[in-house]
């Protein structure tokens, strides 16, 4: 979808956005997106619970990570990762993905997140995933939303809960990088198209639970 109104400031022209809550766009991203990604993956907080805090090297986003995010709009209709722009500033923020995960059903997409320090505790984590969860079920026909993080990852636990996801399971497997915390394993959260239509009726105030 190509944005008709005038493009989020900060933005050029032609910017390809993909949805829009009150606060935030989520757009495409572009090859231009190289230092956002750079500056987002060189804070440690942010990839602490991603890799154990290692800064991702420029050329590993400039030959890896930005082609693979790129390369699922070429590969899919409406899932991939979109680059996070607050609307009030025109910042870049982070990113979400919703995205069938690597060999996995492209109606079972996977929702994940990584927003910058500075945008931490406004709620952007959880308008946004609640805004793709709807997306997912109401336009691109998913039949089940999940998410993973780290036991330990309290804050991506809660914006899962927050978001409308439930606990499924806890899992372990090995992890590539050492991080700490990582004993404690990891965490799906999910939410299937029963759930959400039961959800989106509650919220409208029109469920009525059998007596
Ligand atoms: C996890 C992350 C996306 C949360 O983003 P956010 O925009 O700050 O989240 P929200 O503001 O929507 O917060 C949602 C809830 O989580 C809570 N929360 C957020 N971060 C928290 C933390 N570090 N510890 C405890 N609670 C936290 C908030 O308080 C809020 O709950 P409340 O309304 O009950 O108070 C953000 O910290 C981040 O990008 N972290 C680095 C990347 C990452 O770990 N991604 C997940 C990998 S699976």
């Amino acid at each position: 979808m190509r944005l008709t109104g005038p493009p989020p400031r900060g933005e050029g022209c032609g910017v390809q956005v993909f949805l829009e809550t009150g606060r935030l766009v989520l757009r495409r991203f572009t090859e231009s997106d190289v230092d956002n990604l750079v500056e987002l993956d060189g804070d440690p907080q942010v990839i602490r619970f991603i890799n154990g805090g290692r800064p991702t090297p420029r050329e590993e986003i400039e030959n890896d990570f930005l082609p693979a995010f790129l390369d699922y709009y070429r590969r899919f209709t409406g899932y991939g990762f979109w680059a996070v722009i607050e609307k009030s500033s025109g910042a870049f923020l982070g990113w979400f993905h919703l995205r069938p995960p690597p060999g996995g059903s492209p109606d079972e997409p996977e929702l994940g997140y990584r927003l910058r320090r500075s945008a931490w505790g406004k709620g952007y984590a959880t308008e946004g995933s609640r805004a793709l969860i709807r997306k997912a079920f109401a336009e691109l026909g998913a039949r089940r939303v999940f998410a993973e993080t780290m036991v330990v990852n309290v804050g991506s636990r809660r914006v899962m809960e927050k978001a409308g996801l439930r606990f499924v399971r806890v899992f372990h497997q090995p992890w590539p990088y050492p991080i700490e915390g990582e004993e404690h394993g990891g965490v799906e959260y999910a939410l299937d198209r029963a759930e959400w239509e039961q959800q989106e009726a509650e919220a409208a105030g029109a469920y009525r639970p059998a007596p």
